[in-house]
C-alpha cells in the first residue's frame, strides 16, 4: 500500500456536506460515509434516504448565503454540490471567496452545461465533432431559416431547462410550433434558440473528473431517457442505465479524450479559467467516431447511482486530491463487475403525479455488497417514508452479468410491491435481450 504525500494530511475527522437531494446525492454520500476519514455528512436538503447516513438540512440549494453560514457554524471541512442549478448560478465562486473548500467547477467553466450556445461555439472554434447547428435570436429569422431546413431537426432553448427545452422535429408543422414555445417563454426568457443536424447513433455518457490540470476517466454509462418500454414515449429525467456502455474501447475512448475533451479544456484554458469536478460528456457514437450532444457539469442520474457502487478507491481522497490539484497521485480502482440501475417512478410521472403517498416493505428488501437501494424523490415523517418526486427509489445490483443485475433488481422491486409505482422492465435491454 502506497501512502501519498497530500493524503497524510488528510484529517481523518472530516465533516463533509452534499448539496442536493436526488438519486446522485444519496449515491454521493452513500460512497463518503464508506471512507474512514469522515465524523459527519450533512446533506442540504437531502431526502429520507440521505437522513440514515447524516443529518438532512433544510437550506434551499440556491440560497448561497444561508449554505455559507451554515457550513461556517459547523466548521464544514468540504462541501460537494451535486446538481448543476447551483453550479451554472455560481456557487463555486461564491463559497472559494470565503477559503470554503468546494468540490465542483466554477461559473465561467459551468457555462459548459448553462449555455448550449457556449458550449457549440467552443465545438466550433476548436474542431470538436458535433452536430452542424444554427443559431437565431428571434422567431422571424428562425421560421424563415425553418422553411428550407432538412427534418428530422433538433431544437433546443439555450438555457437550463431540466432536461426540457429540446425538441426532436419530424416535420416543418412541428418545428414551427417548437420555435413558438421557446421564444414564447416556456422554458423562461429565451435570447436565442438552437437549430441542430439529428444525429443518427446510440447514445453514451462518458465521464471525467478533473482537478484542473489533470484528468481522469470516471466511468461510462448508457442512460435510458424515455418513459416507456423500448425506448419511446416522453423525454425524462432517466428510468434506469447500465454500466459500462456496451459501446465503449480504447480506440473511441482515444478519440473522446483527443478530439472532444482536451480541446475542450483547452478553449476554457484560453478563456482563463480551469475545469474542477465531475464533467459529464454525453456523446452520440455513430460507426465508433463520437460527437458531442451536450456536456453537464455534474455526475449524470441515474448514471451516478450506477456508477459509483463499482468504485473501490476512497472518494473522499478522490475529492481531497481534486481540491489540491494533486489528482494525478491517486489510482481510481475499479471493480470488474457490470451494473445496472432501474428507477421506480409515481405513477403518472412524468407528466402530474400524487405526491405524499406512503411507500411500505422497506424492510422486505435484501440489500448487500452488490444490491443498493437509492432514495431520490423521498422524505421521511415519523419514521414513515413519504414519495413527493416523480422520480422516488433506484434499485442497483452489481454482478458478473447485466441478466443477473437486473433479475435481482426486479426480486427486490416486487418484495418492494409500491402499487403508485411504475419502472421500465427492460433496462439495458440492449446488453441484455439481445
Ligand atoms: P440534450 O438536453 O442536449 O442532451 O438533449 C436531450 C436528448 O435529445 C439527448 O439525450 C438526445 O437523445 C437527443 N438529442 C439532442 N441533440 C441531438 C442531436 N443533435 N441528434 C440526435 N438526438 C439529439
Ligand atoms: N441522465 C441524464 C442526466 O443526468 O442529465
Amino acid at each position: 500500500l502506497i501512502y501519498f504525500s497530500f493524503i497524510r494530511y488528510i484529517n481523518i475527522n472530516m465533516k463533509i456536506a452534499i448539496l442536493g437531494s436526488g438519486g446522485r446525492e444519496h449515491a454521493i454520500a452513500f460512497s463518503v460515509s464508506k471512507s474512514k476519514k469522515i465524523k459527519q455528512i450533512y446533506c442540504i436538503p437531502g431526502n429520507a434516504g440521505t437522513n440514515e447516513l447524516g443529518e438532512n438540512i433544510n437550506i434551499e440549494i440556491n440560497d448561497f448565503k444561508k449554505i455559507h453560514d451554515f457550513i461556517i457554524d459547523k466548521r464544514i471541512d468540504l462541501v460537494i454540490v451535486g446538481p448543476e442549478d447551483p453550479l451554472v448560478n455560481g456557487i463555486v465562486d461564491y463559497l472559494e471567496k470565503f477559503k470554503i473548500q468546494v468540490f465542483g467547477p466554477n461559473k465561467t467553466a459551468s457555462r459548459l452545461e448553462g449555455s448550449k450556445i457556449f458550449t457549440k461555439n467552443i465545438c466550433k472554434n476548436y474542431n470538436i465533432p458535433t452536430s452542424r447547428f444554427e443559431i437565431f435570436e428571434n422567431r422571424e429569422d428562425s421560421k424563415k431559416f425553418l422553411k428550407n431546413a432538412d427534418h428530422p431537426l433538433v431544437i433546443k432553448a439555450d438555457n437550463l431547462a431540466a432536461g426540457k427545452g429540446v425538441y426532436i422535429c419530424k416535420n416543418i408543422r412541428e418545428s414551427n410550433l417548437a420555435v413558438e414555445e421557446i421564444f414564447g417563454g416556456k422554458f423562461g426568457v429565451a435570447k436565442n434558440i438552437l437549430f441542430e443536424e439529428f444525429l443518427q447513433g446510440e447514445e453514451m455518457s462518458f465521464f471525467i473528473i478533473s482537478d484542473g490540470s489533470t484528468i481522469k476517466k470516471f466511468g461510462t454509462a448508457q442512460d435510458h431517457k424515455r418513459v416507456g418500454e423500448g425506448d419511446t414515449g416522453k423525454n425524462t429525467g432517466g428510468m434506469g442505465a447500465y454500466s459500462p456502455s456496451r459501446l465503449i474501447n480504447d480506440n473511441l475512448e482515444k478519440k473522446i479524450f483527443n478530439k472532444i475533451i482536451h480541446p475542450t479544456l483547452k478553449g476554457l484554458s484560453d478563456l482563463g479559467t480551469k475545469y474542477k469536478g465531475f464533467l459529464y460528456v454525453g456523446l452520440m457514437i455513430v460507426n465508433n467516431e463520437p460527437y458531442l450532444i451536450e456536456y453537464n457539469v455534474r455526475m449524470g442520474d441515474p448514471e451516478c447511482q450506477t456508477i459509483l457502487p463499482l468504485l473501490n478507491s476512497d472518494i473522499v481522497d478522490i475529492f481531497i486530491a481534486c481540491l489540491k490539484e494533486k489528482l494525478h497521485e491517486v489510482q481510481i480502482e475499479w471493480s470488474n463487475k457490470k451494473s445496472v440501475c432501474v428507477v421506480l417512478c409515481s405513477e403518472g410521472y412524468p407528466e402530474t403525479y400524487q405526491k405524499n403517498i406512503e411507500i411500505k416493505n422497506f424492510d422486505k428488501i435484501k440489500l448487500d455488497d452488490n444490491n443498493f437501494l437509492f432514495h431520490a424523490g423521498t422524505r421521511i415523517n415519523d419514521n414513515k417514508v413519504f414519495a413527493i418526486g416523480g422520480r422516488v427509489l433506484n434499485f442497483i445490483s452489481l454482478s458478473e452479468d447485466f441478466t443477473a443485475c437486473r433479475k435481482n433488481i426486479h426480486n427486490n422491486l416486487n418484495k418492494l410491491n409500491w402499487d403508485k409505482g411504475f419502472f421500465r422492465k427492460d433496462i439495458g435491454f440492449k446488453v441484455i435481450d439481445k
